[in-house]
């Protein structure tokens, strides 16, 4: 089986910071790469803040941490991915500029490389078809936010090698992951069940007349929640749900899985959530 000894994450929003974090952690020589040197750095102050807090609460030895922050490179340039073992995609949550990414990657990494993509809702297949080596592609779907949710979904598109899928599930556990392997159907496991879910919480606001505090009182005391499907939606953001949301409806028709309008609206408004700094709630 293909040894991984260095990772290419290529986007260092907060699913590809948070991916790298981890990979950093578990001791693979990282290469992230950014559209900006602002964004790259960005990023790596982002990730030291976050494994300081760690060193700060004593889950994390000083020296590990710098250590681990040793490991880590960024770039703008895409081949300076070329020796990377294992490169995971995590750029916008669309099929075209994916695609068009995994057909560069096919061009600049060694053949033998594994190319792994976080998508949440999209197919696999469709993106392992942009390249001429689909038997080594394989999805690496984390969860937000990446360094702290336990799971790591390894989907096995049509085409991916029983080998690339293993040796990928072999890197999650390695970060520290519950692995669970699973076929490239819409929404995989998780999102599959999760996004419709969301969705009925957020029909649910104007339904029943409450406030998002309120639902998310409702959610985290009445079902167990550890936080709000508001505060959850914020979290993702609410472009990247719209999105993904989007895409299940177009693959499974099911009503419960187009985003409500509502959504739409504020996904429109540059109400993102998190990231832009409002969304159901207002973040400093
Ligand atoms: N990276 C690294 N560390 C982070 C972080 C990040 N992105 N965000 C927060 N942290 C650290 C911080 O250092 C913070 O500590 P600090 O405030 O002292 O500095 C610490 O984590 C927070 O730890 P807590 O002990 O407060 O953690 P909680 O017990 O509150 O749990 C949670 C936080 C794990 C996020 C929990 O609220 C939870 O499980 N929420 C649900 C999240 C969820 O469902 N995610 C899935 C979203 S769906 C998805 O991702 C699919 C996609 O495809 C759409």
């Amino acid at each position: 089986m293909t040894e991984i000894r260095s990772i290419g994450v290529v986007g260092l929003g907060a699913m590809g910071a948070g991916i790298a974090q981890l990979a950093i952690e578990a001791g693979y020589d990282t290469v992230g790469r950014e559209v900006t040197v602002e964004l790259g750095q960005a990023a790596v102050a982002r990730i030291g803040h976050f494994l300081t807090r760690k060193v700060d609460k004593g889950r994390l030895e000083q020296g590990h941490r710098d250590a681990a922050v040793s490991r880590l490179s960024t770039t703008v340039d895409l081949d300076a991915l070329a020796d990377c073992d294992l490169v995971i995609e995590a750029i916008v949550e669309e099929l075209e500029p994916k695609r068009a990414l995994f057909a560069e990657l096919d061009r600049i990494c060694r053949p033998d490389a594994i190319l792994a993509t976080n998508t949440s809702a999209l197919s696999v297949t469709e993106i392992a078809a942009a390249t001429t080596r689909p038997e080594r592609v394989v999805g690496m779907h984390f969860f937000n936010p990446a360094p702290l949710m336990p799971l790591v979904e390894i989907v096995q598109a049509e085409l991916t090698a029983d080998e690339a899928a293993e040796a990928a599930s072999v890197v999650g556990a390695r970060f520290g992951k519950e692995v669970v392997r699973c076929h490239d159907t819409p929404g995989f496991v998780v999102n599959r069940v999760l996004i419709p879910l969301l969705n009925d919480c957020l029909r649910v606001l104007d339904e029943a007349r409450v406030t998002p505090e309120a639902l998310d009182v409702a959610m985290k005391n009445g079902a167990g929640w550890p936080m709000g499907p508001c505060t959850l939606v914020d979290l993702v953001g609410i472009d990247v749900h719209v999105h993904a949301s989007e895409a299940l409806y177009e693959k499974l028709r099911e009503p419960r899985m187009a985003p409500p309008p509502r959504l739409v609206a504020m996904k429109n408004a540059g109400l993102l959530g998190r990231k832009s700094g409002r969304g159901f709630y207002t973040y400093d």
